[in-house]
């Protein structure tokens, strides 16, 4: 069968639409249900060993590796486990060029991977549709394993249908506390998007300080109406009338943190430890979860409460096999035949709107005359940084020539507006004529609000205002500020960066979601 969901990759939660998640739950359910009594589970088996399935793990792992390992099994598909400790990775291989061989070895391959640097799968998941027709096989699937503080889909899917089996699955409500490594926990980050599926979220943040959840998740989560309380310690937490019913941990992500935190993380750990005399302070009804593991020494949720009701994270771990059970039959082409719902967005359509004419001036009098003499034929692009201060304009007029390759031409020059008295760049290109589409997207992307003229005769005959495109990329001095991120030169993968326009003046990295202001996601 094949069906909507078959060659999808998925780097974040938000590749599958709420619709999608929805079905992924009552698929997993169905299959609990199957296995429990031992009835048939063939309607949820690939059964195809001539499906490549990578578990391509860059960084540790224990439950999410073999989890998707037995559920490779269950599949009954060619399963490698790729040793990227012993591979040409130490021969410093780009993960592109590995991942182009292993995709000839199948017609059909999924990978999952997981690694510290973050958008990996999104990256390939672009990347490699080109190459897949050049070989003649299927577009791969790319399966985000943990990239880094970024997200981790599949747990995130796991820990909703958890949460859905404590609440009857009811979707109407839920009040849950996250506890512990809120700022490098990227399973904490995925419940932004993963909590939607509930019509009305109340999240209570149990954190340090110095382990707080990043401000652009916190404005998501309000932006999205999730009502939110902050704690710094679980004795405050439990000082006040109405803790949750569902506890997420996290352990503190150790590996993650530079010298100065690993110093302080005894004492915030103590901060997010579960201890003997909360118990009273919390119903009896509460359910513990935590995406483990957890540290044998020093563990957030100690194991005197192992044997307690409380204890919700071992049957949680259970439900990761199970879920990914289904995210690779739905992946995999064997499910979605019957689904019914929203698609997640995952060919966003950029238009082009941000090119727009203007009626050219009817005036018969010369309009520019920057430079010695006036304009008779050619190009003026005007308003250059308008409002900023002259010194900031004369770099913008740098970057337009230099990225538009106008060096030798024309002349340029600071001036203060003839209305309003605001200071301007003007470059005006004699004898130049009309740029193409791709020169007009370059100068919006690189000085937004600029006018472009082309003049004839002394006249303005045609007349453009540019303003911020909704995709900025491929352009010389973009770069993420994120040093974790795939698009990061250091990596040396065959990346440029690009990036999203969320809001006006906001943007997002392509890859690793970043959030920048239009003037970041230049290089200094
Ligand atoms: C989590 C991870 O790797 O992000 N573990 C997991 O996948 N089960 C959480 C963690 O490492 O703390």
């Amino acid at each position: 069968m094949n069906s909507s969901f078959s060659g999808r990759s998925i780097q974040v939660v938000r590749d599958f639409h709420g619709d999608e998640q929805w079905y992924l739950y009552r698929k997993t359910r169905d299959l609990k249900q199957a296995l429990r009594n031992g009835t048939s589970t063939e309607a949820f088996k690939l059964n195809d060993p001539d499906l490549g399935m990578y578990l391509f793990f860059m960084e540790d792992s224990t439950r999410t590796k073999e989890s998707f390992r037995n559920s490779g099994h269950f599949h009954n598909v060619k399963l490698n486990d790729f040793d990227a400790k012993n591979s040409s990775f130490q021969k410093k291989e780009s993960i592109t060029d590995t991942i182009k061989m292993l995709m000839g070895y199948s017609s059909r391959s999924i990978f999952v991977v997981r690694s510290r640097i973050e958008g990996v799968c999104r990256w390939l998941e672009k990347s490699m549709r080109e190459y897949a027709v050049k070989i003649g096989v299927n577009q791969p699937s790319f399966i985000n394993a943990g990239d880094g503080r970024h997200e981790h889909p599949t747990q995130e899917f796991l820990d909703q249908f958890s949460f859905l089996e404590q609440l009857n699955w009811k979707r109407e409500h839920i009040h849950l506390a996250l506890v512990g490594d809120l700022f490098h926990g990227r399973t904490v980050h995925s419940k932004v998007d993963g909590l939607e599926i509930f019509n009305e979220v109340e999240i209570d943040l149990v954190a340090p300080d110095e382990l707080a959840m990043p401000g652009h998740y916190i404005d998501l989560m309000g932006d999205k109406g999730f009502k939110i309380r902050r704690y710094e310690t679980i004795d405050e937490y439990l000082s006040q009338k109405k803790p949750a019913p569902i506890w997420y941990f996290t352990r503190l992500q150790l590996e993650r943190m530079g010298e100065k935190l690993l110093s302080k993380a005894s004492g915030l750990r103590k901060a997010v430890t579960f201890r003997q005399e909360h118990l009273e302070k919390i119903d009896s009804a509460t359910r513990f979860y935590h995406p483990l593991p957890r540290h044998s020494e020093t563990p957030t949720i100690p194991t005197f409460l192992d044997g307690l009701p409380v204890n919700r994270w071992d049957e949680q771990s259970v439900n990761g096999y199970l879920t990914r059970i289904i995210e690779l039959a739905m992946v995999g082409g064997k499910l979605g035949g019957d689904f019914r719902g929203e698609y997640g967005n995952h060919s966003t359509v950029y238009t082009d709107d941000f090119i727009r004419e203007l009626p050219p001036a009817n005036s018969k009098k010369p309009e520019f005359k920057v430079g010695i003499k006036p304009v008779d034929t050619g190009i003026v692009i005007d308003h250059i940084a308008k409002d900023k201060k002259p010194d900031e304009i004369w770099e913008y007029i740098t970057k337009i020539r230099r990225a538009l390759s106008l060096n030798a031409m024309g002349s340029h020059g600071v001036f203060p507006g003839v209305k309003d008295g605001l200071f301007k760049g003007i470059i005006s290109l004699p004898g130049c004529s009309m740029p193409g589409e791709k020169k007009m997207k370059m100068l919006s992307a690189i000085s937004p609000g600029v006018t472009l003229n082309v003049i004839e005769d002394h006249r303005v005959i045609k007349k453009f205002r540019l303003s911020t495109p909704p995709r900025v990329y491929r352009l010389p001095g973009l770069r993420c500020k994120n040093d974790a991120c795939v698009s990061n030169p250091e990596y040396h993968e065959p990346i440029y960066a690009d990036f999203i326009r969320t809001e006006e003046n906001r943007f997002a990295c392509e890859y690793c979601e970043t959030p920048h202001l239009f003037s970041e996601i230049w290089e200094d």
